[in-house]
């Protein structure tokens, strides 16, 4: 795993997107793998802002979002539809028919479920997959116990989960319980992950990631398995890893041939 730590989430999403565009730039027809919440809006607003003023390129781009509320419309102002719209689709050139988001309103939930995965096999695999993680170290909504070989399916969320997300549905109990999320072993797949995490809430989720066993019962540290898997952390998200000291060195020291 490659941990680069910034002083704040600004610098660290400049960071993130730069390793985006560079893989769009250097492979037009590249996939990405999409994540959504609070953490990778300043990327998309980064990716945004490098089409609008330096032409990053999307036109030949597919793209696979993480996981979908069951039961929400796209329409809903809180869907995962709405919110990449809203943050990205909208203000970039990524064709609408290579857009693809889990479909949480399908009546055939395993046949919507095989239908994506084979989706991400026919568009070649996914080059660069963006994560989050949350407060109990999910990756996706991949809750702790996940099957580390999991694939896309319907999971259940947490309380912790649903209460992160109360406000946005007008309390707890407007929250969905369902989700339709890519699973770990589909994430595994990626040629490349990038996971983003920034503040205190996240530190304990971002160290056991890291430094933590392998272990169902932190989704995220199914990511010491991956061979191309970079961190990209402000100074308080990164506050509880023991090694810190000796990945900042790593970093500094990296020959730029090696970087990202
Ligand atoms: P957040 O969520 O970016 O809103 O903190 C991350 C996650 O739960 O995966």
């Amino acid at each position: 795993m490659e941990i680069i730590t910034q002083p704040d989430s600004q610098q660290a999403s400049l960071i993130a997107a730069g390793i985006v565009a560079r893989t769009v730039q250097e492979k037009p027809h590249a996939v990405l793998g999409l994540a959504t919440g609070n953490t990778p809006l300043q990327l998309y607003r980064n990716l945004v802002r490098m089409h609008r003023d330096s032409g990053l390129d999307f036109a030949g781009v597919t793209s696979f979002n993480l996981d979908e509320y069951v039961g929400i419309p796209p329409a809903h102002p809180s869907s995962f539809h709405s919110y990449m719209w809203a943050h990205l689709f909208s203000h970039i050139n990524l064709p609408k028919e290579r857009i693809n988001i889990p479909d949480g309103l399908t009546t055939d939930v395993p046949a919507a479920c095989r239908k994506y995965e084979q989706a991400i096999r026919s568009a070649g695999g996914i080059d660069v997959q963006v994560l989050g993680i949350g407060s109990n170290g999910h990756i996706g909504f991949n809750e702790p116990s996940s099957s580390l070989s999991s694939r896309t399916r319907i999971k259940t969320l947490t309380e912790e989960s649903r209460l992160d997300v109360a406000a946005a549905f007008g309390g707890e109990e407007g929250v969905p319980t369902h989700v339709l999320t890519m699973g770990l072993g589909t994430i595994m797949d990626a040629r490349k992950c990038l996971l983003l995490a920034f503040g205190k809430k996240k530190a304990r989720a971002v160290a056991r990631t890291v430094e933590g066993p392998v272990t169902a019962m932190v989704p995220g540290s199914v990511l010491q398995l991956h061979p191309r898997t970079i961190l990209v952390l402000d100074k308080d998200a990164a506050s509880e890893l023991e090694m810190a000291d000796y990945y900042a060195w790593v970093h500094e020291h990296k020959p730029d041939w090696q970087k990202y």
